[in-house]
């Protein structure tokens, strides 16, 4: 009988000794030691692109002090990682507020009115980060798309890319991609071409990773307040599979589905269980 030996790191984050596995990510240690930093362009299911520069950290590694983005570096034996330096924080400022400026008004954001607050105006709050700091540069629209289930707001985009990547490598629907270049880049299906027209499945993951009201659900944005919805944990009634889910219900009423990342299907829907299945309950 042979027992396999997993070694194991001797990581500190913000003063707490805490164990990693050996081929862990920084991100990993600081959220292992109960910590968080903003990652707005990772989503852990298609890993770690590095570009939102949100998860920059310090670390203290061989006697050398550098920064880090967490998502992608690797920790490493008697690593110790700073996540909130002061330097830190307020570059993380800087970072949301261009961010911001790139985007409309969060007083208007889809996502933070009819679901829940979105993750870059969560940040934004966190951090103090003013949407005017900077001049407006908000050069992308919300395109005229006759599909029934998703609203496509590009005003609020971050060019971070998480939908493209779930949509190609995890739902492996291939039916967006990024259309243009800097500034003036977008998300477009091929040939910018309406949803429907489209190799998309309404699988509505690109919805659920877009962490800004750039993607919403199409069928109850507007009629729901964030504030008031009660999120209800269950399996999809719609099959056998058994995909989890939360129903999404306001006032006693039912509105909507969001999928449950927790559960063994970690957030994968088909359309009728992202926009179908509450009708029926
Ligand atoms: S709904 Fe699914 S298939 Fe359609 S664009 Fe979004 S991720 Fe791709
Ligand atoms: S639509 Fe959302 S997920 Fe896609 S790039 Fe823009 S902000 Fe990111
Ligand atoms: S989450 Fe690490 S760079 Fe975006």
């Amino acid at each position: 009988m042979t027992t396999e030996v997993k070694r194991k790191l001797n990581v500190e984050v913000n003063g707490i000794s805490i164990e990693c596995a050996s081929n862990a990510r920084v991100l990993e240690a600081i959220n292992e030691a109960g910590f968080d930093v903003p990652t707005l362009c990772y989503d852990e299911r298609t890993g770690a692109q590095g570009t939102c520069r949100m998860c920059l950290v310090e670390v203290e590694a061989d006697g050398n002090t550098q920064q880090v983005a967490a998502c992608t570096a690797f920790a490493s034996n008697g690593m110790q990682v700073a996540t909130h330096p002061d330097h830190i924080v307020d570059y993380r400022k800087t970072i949301l507020e261009l961010l911001l400026s790139e985007t409309s008004s969060p007083t208007t954001c889809p996502k933070c009115i009819s679901f829940k607050t979105c993750e870059l105006h969560e940040a934004a709050e966190e951090y103090n980060a003013k949407w005017d700091a900077f001049p407006s540069l908000v050069v992308r629209e919300k395109p005229e798309d006759a599909n029934p289930f998703i609203q496509r707001d590009y005003d609020y985009c971050i060019s971070c890319f998480r939908c493209t990547n779930i949509c190609n490598d995890w739902e492996q629907a291939g039916a967006i991609t990024v259309h243009g270049r800097g500034q003036e880049n977008s998300i477009a299906s091929f040939f910018n071409n309406d949803l429907l027209q489209s190799s998309c499945t309404f699988c509505g993951q690109c919805i659920n990773t877009c962490p800004t009201g750039a993607l919403t659900d199409k069928k109850i944005v507007g009629k729901t307040r964030a504030g008031d919805l009660k999120r209800t944990k269950t399996i999809c009634p719609y099959c056998g599979v058994g995909c989890g889910i939360h129903l999404l219900s306001e006032n006693g009423q039912l509105k909507g589905t969001e999928p449950d990342f927790d559960a063994p299907s970690r957030g994968s829907l088909c359309v009728k269980g992202q926009f179908a299945s509450w009708e029926f309950v």
